[in-house]
């Protein structure tokens, strides 16, 4: 039985939830799950807007074939060729063997490494700006290269003002039976698992996803539909402009994220008291043990804070693993404009902080501050004062932003 949501008029999502999924593309934990959309829009012309992943496909075909009834599937657009989209497209051809599928020259080409099955005499290629009519709705195509991958193109529907986003926009969770951002708390409920998609999925991106904001600038929006999470036809500004924030690299807000490792408590102890002393100044801080949050969360957290605090004991001589992983992680996904404080420790060589400092030292508009506070073992009564000096100077960044 097929289980689809209304969107406008014409529009249908026919996409699917997956909630046993651990890990997205084998890395980002999903305990909300996952949506896969995809969006048939029925006119004169029927057109499809990108398929599923492989754990929700036979769901989706149900979705498409039922609600299509008798009619024919005349296009499907491909806005992304990430598996989790694309993998279906075999079926959807299978079942209509004279749809046209309308993409981008990458895409094409993409297809023909990832597939074995041709689509020769389908392909519908397109560049920017390019239009198609379908009878009362009229599509524009637009590239959006690297938002997430090369070949991602959106399309805009100026007849009911749609802009199908493809990654852009997206968020991790489920759909649990709703459609529309305004139908859940979106803020309390689902802003973090919003960040947290963007920093981890498209992060790295900041300035090709600036592009894509400054192109869809020139367009009257009322709604949002993305390939992953819920479609936006309120508050359309506020997304957009999270957006803005997070491409630009710039904190959303003024406060301490604190993420250490340690193994015997002895590092956890200093960033505890790091924490209480930034608290005692009234600075919003949060704290992370990276060996047991996931690195996607602090990722995210670290796009969301002004400062950064890294303290990591020091293991065969280099940074703790767990943390080498994050910094790895974070300077990947291209961090900048922020502030960063370093405490290390080992029990006879440490090592870590210098480590730290040489990682962020390569990123853009880093400030380390003077003054790695270095743990022998344990804190000591004596080097409190260094921690309170630690506090005291982001502090006083804090106030002067
Ligand atoms: Fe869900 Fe980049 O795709």
């Amino acid at each position: 039985m097929h289980c689809t949501k209304k969107i406008s008029d014409d529009l249908t999502w026919v996409g699917a939830s997956d909630r046993r999924l651990a890990m997205f593309e084998g890395v980002y934990s999903v305990p909300y799950g996952v949506s896969y959309n995809s969006y048939l829009l029925l006119d004169g012309k029927t057109v499809l807007f990108d398929t599923v992943d492989k754990a929700v496909q036979q769901r989706f075909m149900e979705n498409l074939t039922e609600t299509l009834g008798a009619r024919e599937l005349d296009y499907l657009v491909i806005l992304h060729m990430e598996p989790d989209h694309s993998v279906a497209v075999r079926d959807v051809v299978a079942r209509y063997p004279d749809v046209k599928i309308v993409c981008s020259a990458k895409s094409m080409e993409m297809m023909k490494q990832f597939y074995d099955f041709d689509i020769g005499q389908n392909a519908y290629i397109v560049k920017e700006n390019d239009t198609l009519d379908i009878g009362k709705h009229k599509l524009r195509f637009m590239m959006a290269p690297m938002v997430h991958w090369p070949e991602v193109m959106v399309a805009y529907d100026s007849t009911d003002k749609i802009l199908f986003s493809a990654d852009a926009f997206g968020c991790f969770g489920a759909l649990n039976g709703a459609i529309f951002a305004d139908e859940v708390d979106f803020e309390k409920d689902y802003m973090d698992e919003a960040r947290r998609y963007y920093t981890n999925i498209v992060g790295k991106y900041g300035a090709q996803v600036a592009s894509l904001l400054k192109k869809i600038s020139a367009l009257d929006i009322e709604m949002i539909c993305p390939l992953h999470g819920f479609t936006w036809r309120r508050d359309i500004e506020g997304i957009i402009s999270k957006y803005s924030i997070w491409s630009s690299y710039e904190p959303e807000e003024n406060g301490v994220m604190i993420a250490y490792a340690t193994v015997y408590g002895n590092t956890e102890n200093a960033a505890e008291i790091l924490s209480s002393k930034l608290r005692d100044k009234g600075i919003k801080t949060r704290m992370f043990d990276v060996s047991v949050t996931p690195a996607s969360t602090i990722v995210s957290e670290s796009f969301r804070w002004s400062h950064l605090a890294f303290a990591s004991t020091t293991y065969n001589m280099g940074i703790f693993v767990t943390m080498e992983a994050l910094i790895s992680d974070l300077t990947a996904h291209n961090i900048q404009n922020r502030t960063v404080a370093v405490i290390e420790n080992g029990s006879w060589a440490p090592a870590s902080g210098g480590l730290i400092r040489e990682q962020f030292a390569k990123c853009k508009n880093i400030r380390v501050l003077e003054g790695t506070v270095s743990i022998k073992s344990g804190l000591k009564a004596e080097q409190l004062s260094e921690i309170e000096a630690m506090a005291d100077a982001i502090a006083a960044t804090i106030i002067k932003k």
